[in-house]
């Protein structure tokens, strides 16, 4: 078992891909917090990973945009567990729009969630990793911190910050033993993406399939989606990495769609 009895914590996790992370680290022997937006959805995934096994989960009430909400459940997790050894920092939405009818409102909205979100547990997690002088904090950035597409301003712009984030994390976190990278994921077929389809079929002026072959898979090298699993081979390779030589990188995992 790779992460036995590793201290995670997991935002976005009730479902997707946050989901698919926290499912394949509790098989490897982790200590899972599953955090998520509603309470009730956290603590039955918590419940199916757990009956797994053979680490365990337990479910935690946290809005990332919430900074007591955070610190509450960071300071629960180490109640229960004792400490905290890596974050994964995955909770995100999408909004698809042109900039000219792009809401400010939606706009701070995403920022939130995705900039803010990952500030606050970083913030609210690295003490704890820095009284271990160990840990490995895993942001979900996306292609879209490498390239822009249409219609995904703010998304964009978040998941660029994102990188960011991660080198400034690494610069401050390394003395104190603790890395950052980031995880670049082509698309994904999960909720998220189910309900931009038909959105951007209607934007584009194009049919649902046209905006799967086209725009989702078109630049890919063999018109395929990337899996959850996919991802979470990703993340296990981050989060089990044995040194700290790894850090401030972040790892495409998109069939080819964007090649550095
Ligand atoms: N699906 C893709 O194609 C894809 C590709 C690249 C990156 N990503 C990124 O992966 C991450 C997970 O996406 P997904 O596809 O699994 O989405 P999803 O919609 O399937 O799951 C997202 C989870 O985050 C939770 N969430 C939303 N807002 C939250 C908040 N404020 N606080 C706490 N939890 C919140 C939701 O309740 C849900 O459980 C996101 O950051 C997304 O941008 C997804």
């Amino acid at each position: 078992m790779k992460l036995h009895n590793k201290i995670v914590y997991v935002t976005g996790a009730a479902g997707g891909i946050g989901e698919g992370i926290s499912r394949r680290f509790v098989a490897e022997g982790a200590k899972v917090a599953v955090a998520d937006l509603k309470l009730d959805a956290a603590q039955a995934t918590a419940k199916r990973l757990t009956a797994m096994g053979p680490g365990e989960a337990f479910g935690y009430e946290a809005d990332v945009t919430d900074e007591n909400a955070v610190n509450a459940s960071v300071a629960a997790v180490v109640q229960r567990w004792g400490g905290i050894d890596i974050l994964i920092s995955n909770a995100g939405i999408q909004i698809v729009s042109p900039i000219e009818n792009f809401s400010f409102a939606d706009w701070k909205r995403m920022l939130a969630i995705h900039l803010d979100g990952a500030f606050l547990t970083t913030k609210a997690c690295l003490p704890h990793m820095y009284a271990r002088k160990s840990g490995s904090i895993i942001y979900m950035g996306s292609v879209h911190s490498k390239l822009a597409s249409p219609l995904k301003a703010p998304y964009v712009t978040a998941k660029h910050g994102l990188m960011g984030l991660a080198r400034a994390v690494s610069k401050e976190g390394g003395p104190h033993g603790v890395r950052a990278n980031v995880i670049c994921p082509g698309f994904v077929k999960t909720p998220l993406v189910e309900k931009q389809i038909p959105e951007q079929a209607k934007a584009l002026g194009i049919s649902e399939e046209q905006v799967v072959k086209s725009v989702m898979l078109g630049n890919t090298v063999d018109g395929e989606f990337t899996t959850i699993d996919d991802v979470v081979e990703v993340a296990l390779m981050f989060a089990a990495f044995p040194s700290n030589a790894l850090t401030g990188q972040s790892l495409i995992v998109s069939h080819g769609w964007h090649m550095e």
